[in-house]
């Protein structure tokens, strides 16, 4: 049987918001388990098991699967097949996790907490941790692969851009790099590091569905505004939120003297330059009508977050 993705649509505000934890608790469940199924191991032996154990530590302990939600949302506009979802989606979050240990590894970011517990290096050591994230990563390549998307060789190839030297590692090194000095500079690297995964959770979706090509323009428009706000939040959020909250160390970007949107535009230009994006993002799927409304839900929750 053929399962379509939920389109019931909300009439009013309290049941949009009742429609939306319904939808999203039903779609985290969905990635939930994908991932746990595609963290299984085959081997018996001692130290392939203690790999696994890092990379599931990593991948399935906490996060919001705010990436694969936005997968979803965007293939059930064009009508996708759910079960076809999964495997975009968990890849998607493989390939953040992978990003998260490194991210937090003494040589970068050197972060002791992610997601509400000690970070990957700190349970497991670094050399495993640096290993369990190159295990992710390549396990979301193997899981698009072997995914029974329309083509996914070409589903490879955007998240491999998306991921690769010119978006987010790139991205990462620019960070390190130590030579973001402008705006410019900042929202071109922002754009790179973590909008380029954004886009590609958005653009995956997209290739499970059947779209116009105005409507996957449209798309493309959305994922660009909104996966700059998410960076920005998350800037604004080093500053305001608290460890407990957060799961992470909160102040880190400031302990590292990072350049981030609130030490260039101050807290409140921050905050209004995400919230323009946000309504830039969710206007630009006017041409969808109603039927966006999960989308544009996850745009507001992008910038109204509490970690
Ligand atoms: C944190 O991403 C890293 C950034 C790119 C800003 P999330 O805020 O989505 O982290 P999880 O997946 O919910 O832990
Ligand atoms: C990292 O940005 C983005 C990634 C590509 C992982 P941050 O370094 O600001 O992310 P957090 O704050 O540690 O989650
Ligand atoms: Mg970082
Ligand atoms: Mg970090
Ligand atoms: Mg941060």
């Amino acid at each position: 049987m053929t399962i379509r993705q939920a389109t019931i649509e909300p009439s009013d505000a309290a049941s949009s918001a009742a429609a939306m934890i319904t939808w999203q608790a039903t779609h985290r469940a969905r990635v939930e388990t994908a991932l746990d199924q595609f963290l299984v191991t085959l081997s018996s032996s001692a130290e392939a098991s203690r790999l696994w154990d890092a990379m599931r530590y990593a991948a399935l302990a906490g996060g919001k699967r705010w990436r694969a939600l936005l997968v979803y949302a965007t293939a059930q506009l064009g009508g996708a097949e759910v079960a076809i979802v999964d495997a975009p989606a968990a890849a998607v979050e493989l390939l953040h996790a992978y990003s998260l240990v490194h991210d937090d590894l003494p040589c970068m970011d050197d972060d002791d907490v992610r997601r509400g517990q000690p970070s990957c290096h700190v349970a497991f050591g670094e050399a495993l941790a640096l290993l369990a994230g190159d295990a992710l990563q390549t396990q979301a390549f193997w899981v698009l692969a072997q995914s029974k998307m329309r083509d996914p060789a070409a589903a490879c190839a955007l998240l491999a851009s998306a991921a690769g030297a010119s978006g987010m590692v790139g991205g990462q090194a620019r960070d390190l790099s130590g030579e973001v000095a402008t705006v410019q500079d900042l929202e071109a690297m922002h754009r790179r590091k973590t909008g380029a995964l954004i886009e590609a959770a958005v653009m995956l979706g997209a290739a499970c569905a059947t779209l116009t090509p105005a409507k996957r323009a449209a798309l493309t428009r959305y994922a660009a505004a909104v996966g700059l706000a998410f960076q920005i939040a998350d800037d604004v959020l080093d500053v305001e939120g608290s460890t407990l909250d957060l799961g992470k160390t909160a102040g880190k970007d400031a302990a590292q003297n990072k350049v981030t949107y609130v030490t260039l535009l101050g807290l409140q230009n921050a905050k209004e330059k995400m919230r323009a994006l946000c309504e830039e993002a969710q206007q630009a799927l006017e041409i969808f009508g109603t039927a966006a409304w999960p989308l544009k839900a996850l745009a507001a929750q992008a910038v109204t977050r509490s970690h």
